[in-house]
């Protein structure tokens, strides 16, 4: 019963985040006017200070990926409430996981003279024909980063690399690991994004690097031999991909009384389906440790259940934010750098190393991640984000 209240919950705050956005490809410059558009209007009131005055009619053009996944929904809904609390236009559209709509959604945004472009990639590897059409327009990559174009100026982000590390440690402290006492040994399996993400491969490489030794000492076995990144790979985070391939590996590794100890996965949408097939294709009794990352609110509502372990959460909130002041220094003719981080409400890096396109370094400001279990589940509330309703997590900006 509290499954299916928690189930129900969470559609229902899809449905009302989707309601917020516009629909595929069309613009929607509508202001919403709830608690959040408040509060982000104080916070960009805060922060751009004399840059309001100077907006005057300056469009921004935002391109998202999907509104199948959760966090995509509160991406486009918290950057469209804070550009236009700041006094923006602002054009957003969502291209159903589909790189032709995302090419033609970011073509109507050029021909409708947006002044900048925020772009959250479906693949990476799909947009350079199109933005080079951009012009003079600048573009930033927004959470993914956008390959083999110079026209992207900036990406924002979280240390992707480290959402794996952390997703490993984790693993390494829960189970107790000493890569020196190899007398112990469990069994894990990885799940992972897909290829045309280039996300996944830094969540993917961030964890495997980490546990890499224990694979090597023998203390962690991967049954299955799916080791790398492409035989780990789910396309478009499919929950239902996910569900299927881990169905299989327990039918083919697991179903002689083998114990899963561990199910390693990159993300919740791919989380939600491995722990649906452990409750249902899993023949063992032990609790597997199950890993995911962004905090949806169906993952969190799993995590009071113990169907999921931990979650690696990432406020998009504070995303949004931080792409907003990178967005009107760049309106004001500027080139942030460093210094930029002295504006930002968040904690974040600027890393000059760490992200080349194909085209060369894309200066890149990065957020932080952290780790969310059941013990400290109740710190999201501080976030503004979530609050309680009874045993689970729902969101405060679900009404
Ligand atoms: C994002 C993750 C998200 C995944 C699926 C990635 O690019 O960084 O936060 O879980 O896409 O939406």
């Amino acid at each position: 019963m509290k499954k299916l209240l928690a189930l129900i919950m969470a559609m229902a705050m899809v449905l009302s985040l989707a309601a917020c956005g516009s629909s595929s490809s069309s613009s929607d410059t509508t202001t919403e006017d709830t608690d959040t558009s408040a509060a982000a209007a104080d916070d960009a009131a805060e922060s751009t200070g004399d840059a309001t005055a100077s907006t005057g009619g300056q469009k921004i053009g935002i391109s998202m990926p999907t509104k199948s996944l959760e966090r995509w929904n509160r991406d486009g809904t918290y950057l469209k409430e804070q550009f236009e609390a700041a006094g923006y236009e602002v054009e957003l559209a969502y291209a159903d996981n589909d790189t032709d709509q995302q090419n033609n959604d970011i073509a109507n945004l050029i021909a409708d003279g947006v002044d900048i472009l925020i772009i959250a990639a479906v693949d990476g590897d799909t947009l350079s024909q199109t933005l080079a059409d951009a012009g003079d327009i600048p573009v930033i990559a927004y959470d993914r980063l956008i390959m083999n174009t110079d026209t992207i100026d900036y990406y924002v982000s979280f240390d992707n690399y480290q959402v794996g590390v952390l997703q490993a440690q984790y693993v390494i402290d829960t189970l107790g690991l000493d890569v020196s006492d190899t007398s112990v040994s469990y069994n894990i399996e990885f799940t992972a994004g897909p290829t045309s993400d280039n996300n996944a491969g830094y969540f993917f490489n961030g964890a495997m690097d980490t546990l890499q030794e224990y694979i090597d000492a023998g203390i962690l076995v991967i049954q299955s031999g799916k080791t790398t990144f492409e035989q780990c790979a789910t396309n478009e985070w499919s929950t239902d991909t996910a569900m299927e391939n881990m169905q299989n590996t327990l039918a083919s590794y697991y179903s002689d009384g083998t114990q899963l100890d561990v199910a390693l996965c990159s993300n919740d949408s791919t989380a939600l389906g491995v722990a649906q097939a452990i409750s249902t294709d899993y023949a063992g009794s032990n609790e597997v440790i199950v890993t995911g990352q962004d905090g949806d609110i169906a993952n969190l509502a799993n995590i009071v259940d113990g169907l999921q372990t931990m979650t690696v959460y990432k406020n998009v909130s504070d995303e949004a934010g931080v792409t907003l002041v990178l967005a009107q220094e760049i309106l004001a003719g500027n080139s942030p750098a460093e210094e930029l981080l002295d504006s930002l409400d968040a904690e974040a890096a600027y890393d000059t190393e760490s992200y080349d396109n194909g085209t060369g370094i894309i200066p890149s400001y990065l957020l932080v991640p952290w780790t969310v279990t059941k013990d400290n589940l109740e710190d999201l509330v501080s976030t503004g984000l979530y609050e309680w309703d009874g045993d689970y997590l729902v969101s405060a900006t679900d009404e």
